[in-house]
């Protein structure tokens, strides 16, 4: 089954969106498998953002991540990569669409409240380097769904 990395940063956290957003990947039928509070270092922000490195606003971006805790869920479901980052909306949160996260309640693109994996490779990545290499997620079964799956077979949607 398909899994993401989603991410409630700082300003998420402080703006108390947590219930909010998660409350939107459950209604839309995914599920949690993995969940944590924590305060991030700059190491592993400089790591989560590593690609980004040599941007004008990575230090800005390390600063802001490491301001206070952070919200890192692990999603699971069907196309939940690609389909999270459509719930959270475009990076800059001004291009973000109504009914998106950010085009909700965000305006800046340095405060845009949320993060999500943009492949299915990153995903296995920043889930590893946030809740280590081992297998940090919780396998359990919902009767709900084989009510949002048309298909599910031995609790693996598919
Ligand atoms: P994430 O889900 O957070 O990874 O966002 P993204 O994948 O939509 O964008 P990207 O990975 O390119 O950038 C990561 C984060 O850096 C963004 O979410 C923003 O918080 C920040 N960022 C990106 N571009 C800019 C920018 O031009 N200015 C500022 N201040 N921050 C930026
Ligand atoms: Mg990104």
């Amino acid at each position: 089954t398909e899994q993401t990395y989603i991410m409630i940063k700082p300003d998420g956290v402080q703006r108390a969106l947590v219930g909010e957003i998660i409350g939107r990947f459950e209604k839309r039928g995914y599920k949690l498998v993995a969940m944590k509070l924590v305060h991030a270092g700059t190491d592993l922000l400089e790591q989560h953002y590593g690609d980004l490195k040599g941007k004008s606003f990575f230090p800005g971006l390390v600063k802001y991540m490491a301001s206070g805790p952070v919200v890192a869920m692990v999603w699971e479901g069907k196309d939940v990569v690609k389909q999270g980052r459509v719930l959270l909306g475009a990076t800059n949160p001004l291009a973000s669409a109504p009914g998106t996260i950010r085009g909700d309640f965000a305006i800046d693109v340095g405060r845009n409240i949320c993060h999500g994996s943009d492949s299915v490779e990153n995903a296995k990545k920043e889930i590893a380097l946030w809740f280590g290499a081992q297998d940090a997620t919780i396998q359990y079964t919902r009767a709900q769904d084989a009510w949002i799956y048309e298909v599910v077979r031995a609790n693996r949607t598919l």
